[in-house]
């Protein structure tokens, strides 16, 4: 069933907006100009994932003979960090790059008329 929870404008601007859904706690996200949506509920032991720091994704840089020169912050891809163990989780994608057994549980989501629809 679609629920409106508020203007696509509003959370481009704030960048997130958490949301209660009966017993579902749902985040939605704006990010690379696309709008996603996690269930607020972390695969590892079910933190409020959503709720973490969103950062640019770190990106180890190699010398020809693999090793490591330094660190830099990858240009777009963003990554949210778990608040109570810091999985660390591909904002876009829901993915951990480290553990493909670990994924956020996404939630369709969809914009008319400038509104953001959840379907639960
Ligand atoms: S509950 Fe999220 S990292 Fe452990």
């Amino acid at each position: 069933m679609p629920i409106r929870i508020g203007s696509a404008a509003d959370i481009v601007a704030a960048k997130r907006k958490v949301v209660a859904i009966g017993d579902l706690e749902i985040a939605v996200f704006h990010v690379r100009d696309r709008f996603v949506a996690w269930r607020n509920e972390c695969p590892h032991m079910g933190g409020p994932v959503c709720q973490g720091g969103l950062y640019r994704r770190v990106i180890e840089v190699l010398d020809d003979e693999r090793n490591d020169l330094r660190q830099e912050q990858h240009p777009e891809d963003i990554n949210i960090v778990c608040p109570w163990h810091g999985v660390e989780f591909d904002l876009l994608t829901g993915q951990v790059p480290s553990n493909p057994k670990l994924a956020l549980a996404s939630v369709k989501v969809e914009i008319l008329d400038g509104d953001i629809w959840l379907h639960v």
